[in-house]
């Protein structure tokens, strides 16, 4: 059985994250998308929500399931018995970045780095500018999810009121 894992803080999964996920679930018998739990790090949905929403976003995809992590990536691959990462790359200015991870994670412990490119209709897409447009009441509707997007303009509204 051929599995692969896809981690990320996907707070929260964006139309981008979706492609990558759902084009690495082609390639794999098995994808486990892994959220990373940082509690050095508060994010804008925590991590069960991040799940919850991310589950409703793989529905349609039955060899993907969903899971969380706290320290290394290698340590949860190595216990998970996963050989291999899915990463997405939008643009040049993710490479040096994930290149470095890439041959860390192999260094620390054999496991091997896959990228996919994105599909450019989602290139430019971030969870960071996603929450900073919803943040301002921005439509996001077209970046994100249906469930993300109910819950970001559910925020903005109780903030607002
Ligand atoms: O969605 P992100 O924030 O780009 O995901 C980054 C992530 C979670 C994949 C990366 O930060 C990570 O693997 N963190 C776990 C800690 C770790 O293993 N660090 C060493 C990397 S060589």
């Amino acid at each position: 059985m051929r599995r692969a894992v896809c981690p990320g803080s996907f707070d929260p999964v964006t139309n981008g994250h979706v492609d990558v996920i759902a084009r690495a679930a082609g390639l794999y018998d098995e994808l486990v998308v892994a959220v990373l739990v940082n509690p050095g790090k508060a994010g804008l949905f925590d991590v069960h929500e991040r799940m919850s929403l991310l589950r409703e976003a793989v529905v349609d995809l039955p060899n993907v399931t969903v899971d969380s992590f706290e320290g290394l990536l290698v340590d949860y691959c190595l216990a998970q018995q996963i050989p291999v990462i899915v990463k997405g790359l939008r643009a040049v200015g993710d490479f040096e970045y994930e290149l470095q991870m890439a041959q860390m994670n192999r260094e620390l412990a054999a496991v091997e780095t896959l990228f996919v490119p994105t599909a450019p209709q989602v290139g430019h897409l971030s969870s960071s500018l996603v929450k900073q447009i919803a943040r301002f009441g921005g439509d996001v509707s077209s970046l994100v999810p249906k469930a993300v997007n109910d819950r970001l303009v559910a925020q903005s509204r109780g903030r607002q009121s």
